[in-house]
């Protein structure tokens, strides 16, 4: 199903040692606890600002519906897309 095309996973994100600003962002804010779900909420995050470089609150929450954390740490992971948003 993959053949041919470009997969992206949380460990392409950093650039020569660099963090991407998502990442940079998530740590600002205090978003990951465990890191169990932390992937996935900045992939998730990733492909959304790629597509929309300055989203709304609710278009943050609708595009990181899916990724369960059991730590319940949505408000922060939220507030550190925004954040990052802002620096896109
Ligand atoms: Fe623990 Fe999300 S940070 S599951």
């Amino acid at each position: 199903w993959m053949e041919g095309k470009k997969i992206t996973t949380v460990e392409g994100l950093a650039f020569s040692g660099d963090l991407d600003p998502l990442q940079k962002a998530f740590i600002e804010h205090d978003a990951p606890q465990c890191g169990y779900c932390t992937s996935g909420q900045l992939m998730s995050a990733k492909v959304l600002l790629s597509r929309n470089p300055r989203p709304t609150r609710e278009e943050v929450q609708h595009a990181l519906t899916g990724n369960i954390c059991r730590c319940s740490n949505y408000n922060r992971i939220v507030e550190a897309v925004l954040a990052a948003s802002s620096k896109a």
